[in-house]
């Protein structure tokens, strides 16, 4: 099978205007990945579920340069506006990119992103954005070069491009569960690219839902770039190393047999563990907020008194993420509004659920 662009009409002689647009979706890691090394590798395998609505869009237009194609000519629009600190992160990730896609030394480009989720709810997913960004650089080098590639080998190619962006982007370009990283426990596992974590025709794991309780929309004090580097000489490192295969592993036979319970302990553990890693680092890694932890513990009280399915998890940040299955959806739900909710900033909350993947939104030749 060959991947989306193989139908278009591809004209590598005359690319004057190109657009391309790609959707791809935010990701929550119940395994989380922290700590790398080398060209963006990570220190340990991860395994994380792609999320439905809350993702970025980005269309990308490139225009034929006149000029010496010596530097990356680029310009970043976010929701239509300029938006300079991401524009210079991508040019420094772009010029890093040309030994592999020279063409991109030969166009000006435009990239207009829009995230499909609330700017005010503060989540900053570069999973997302950098999945898209990938997602459309490696359609755009199929039209330029004119070698399509199967659909298996495209997303894998974009998932590689994606993990040299932001890590966990890597898994960003599949839908549901997946992994990342090399691992015993995961067959075919790389390094290198990302890759979608098989379940049973039966696993209640198909479609679950993740409501994104936002404790603080403010800009984190502490990006995962830095927090990555505490790794390095992170008194518990070797410990952690230890801690995540065991926990991936004891993940992975969970899934496979529906052992509801292991699958939100372990997920609670991988959680507060990267939270603790965080708390003992050479700096400043409280990121937890006192709500984060009453949230938390109303979570374990009502699972206790109600007996449902639902656990959480937390990125590098104060937010929880309550994953839960879509039949007990409505219980859930009511139960955060009840309880959770004045935990939030002005009460603010997303309801999501996994989702199919990224989406090719607009393919355009001119010629
Ligand atoms: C805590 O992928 O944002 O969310 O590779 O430096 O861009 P960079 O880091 P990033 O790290 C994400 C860390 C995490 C856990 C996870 O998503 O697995």
């Amino acid at each position: 099978m060959k991947s989306n662009l193989s139908s278009v009409k591809s004209n590598p002689g005359s690319n004057d205007g190109i657009q391309i647009g790609w959707n791809a979706p935010a990701n929550i890691a119940l395994i989380k990945y922290w700590g790398k090394h080398g060209n963006q590798l990570p220190d340990n395998a991860s395994l994380s579920i792609s999320l439905d609505k809350t993702s970025t869009t980005t269309f990308l237009s490139l225009q034929k340069k006149n000029g010496s194609p010596n530097d990356i000519t680029l310009e970043y629009f976010f929701h239509g506006e300029k938006f300079e600190k991401f524009e210079h992160k991508i040019a420094q990730f772009l010029t890093t990119l040309t030994p592999e896609m020279p063409f991109l030394l030969d166009y000006g480009l435009s990239f207009q992103s829009t995230n499909n989720f609330p700017h005010s709810a503060g989540i900053a997913s570069s999973a997302s954005s950098m999945a898209a960004i990938a997602l459309c650089l490696v359609s755009i080098e199929e039209l330029i070069t004119g070698n399509a590639r199967t659909k298996e080998e495209y997303f894998r190619r974009a998932s590689c491009i994606a993990r040299l962006g932001s890590g966990s982007a890597s898994r960003s370009v599949y839908g549901g569960l997946v992994s990342w990283g090399n691992s015993p426990v995961l067959p075919l596992s790389s390094d290198q690219f990302a890759s979608r974590f098989t379940l049973h025709s039966e696993s209640r794991l198909h479609r679950v839902r993740d409501i994104i309780l936002i404790v603080s929309s403010s800009e984190k004090k502490l990006s995962s770039r830095d927090g990555h580097s505490l790794m390095r000489s992170h008194p518990y490192r070797k410990g952690r190393k230890i801690q995540v295969a065991n926990n991936l592993k004891a993940l992975t036979e969970a899934i496979a047999i529906d052992n509801y319970r292991e699958i939100a302990a372990i997920s609670e553990n991988e959680a507060l563990s990267l939270h603790a890693l965080l708390m003992t680092s050479q700096a400043d890694g409280l990121l937890l907020q006192p709500d984060t932890l009453h949230i938390i513990r109303e979570i374990r009280q009502f699972r206790e008194s109600s007996g449902l399915d639902l656990f959480f998890t937390i990125d590098a940040g104060p937010n929880v993420h309550l994953i839960h299955y879509e039949d007990q959806q409505e219980q859930v739900l009511a139960f955060v509004k009840k309880k959770l909710l004045p935990y939030c900033e002005n009460g603010q909350y997303l309801d999501d659920q996994s989702g199919e993947g990224p989406k090719l939104v607009i393919n355009q030749f001119n010629d």
